[in-house]
């Protein structure tokens, strides 16, 4: 299966209860690292791309990237844009072939969130596309959108008819998670999933994977979180892998570009494939 429609992914995954890796990329490197360790292990694979990635790199150079690098692909693959507040990108990346969005309203009151949800819905649906929805903003900042104070939690039925009234296909609602880095084991409100699959069955997505623990990402996939997004921990392994690099080739006074390529390609493979294998979607691609 190559690229498919997120929903296609997703929905596998929590019918089956294993986890999919969403891996936010930076650049043609990490990309195809990521790619290429969603074929060697069998695995579904979503890729995302921050706003910032958007635009630092460009929607046409960005999309033609994945498109060469997902040409012939043998694994089930979608692409998805990670927390947008900005309508007109999202309008971009659909028009331009993104298989999902995020469209992130959480800065809204709920009702306009779920106002403006309901128009992304219809208008991904026109293109094929998926659409990952939240009311809660997500703690931390990611690349540079979000803040670090902790958001008010919706109740259930607020999350419930957001849920039904919109369409969505993915919900992340907050549960004690937070991007980037925690500064220890994270407390996580994991009944919290359970009572939004119990009344209502969709996939959810776990946001700032980087840092749980084994038994907290088996305990959450169990529970409905079929997307588990991961960005610090690719960001830390792309830029230790190069500073480890660098610093041997000043040492041995070595100055070869490729050779730093493939040295940090494999970290981020390494990496993914560490993930992958903790969310039990090895093997998983049909
Ligand atoms: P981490 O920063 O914990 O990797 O989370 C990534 C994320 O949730 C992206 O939306």
């Amino acid at each position: 299966m190559p690229v498919v429609p997120l929903k296609d992914i997703v929905d596998r995954a929590f019918t089956e209860r294993y986890g999919v890796a969403a891996i936010n990329v930076v650049n043609d490197l990490t990309l195809e690292a990521v790619l290429a360790g969603a074929v060697e292990q069998r695995s579904p694979l979503i890729v995302q791309t921050s706003v910032k990635t958007v635009r630092s790199i460009g929607l046409d150079l960005l999309y033609a990237m994945w498109r060469e690098l997902t040409a012939g692909i043998e694994v089930p693959v979608s692409l998805h844009l990670d927390h947008c507040p900005d309508r007109s990108v999202i309008t971009s990346c659909l028009r331009k072939g993104w298989n999902s969005v995020l469209f992130d309203g959480s800065s809204l009151p709920v009702a306009e969130n779920q106002r403006q949800t309901v128009e992304v819905v219809a208008e991904a649906k026109s293109y094929g596309a998926s659409v990952e929805g939240e009311i809660e903003a997500i703690t931390g900042v990611e690349d540079d959108i979000g803040s670090d104070d902790e958001a008010s939690r919706q109740s259930l039925p607020v999350a419930l008819d957001f849920i039904r009234s919109t369409g969505i296909d993915v919900f992340a609602p907050a549960i004690g998670n937070a991007h980037g880095l925690y500064r220890s084991e994270p407390k996580l409100d994991a009944e919290r999933v359970s009572d939004i699959v119990a009344a209502q069955p969709i996939p959810i997505a776990l946001h700032g994977g980087t840092g749980m623990t084994d038994a907290q990402f088996s305990d959450l996939i169990a529970r409905g979180c079929a997307k588990v997004n991961i960005s610090t921990a690719l960001k830390v392994s792309y830029m230790k892998s190069n500073l480890t690099f660098l610093r041997d080739a000043e040492t041995r006074g070595s100055w070869d570009p490729p050779s730093l390529f493939t040295a940090v390609r494999a970290a981020v493979v390494d990496m993914a494939v560490t993930h992958m294998r903790r969310f039990g979607s090895v093997g998983k691609a049909w």
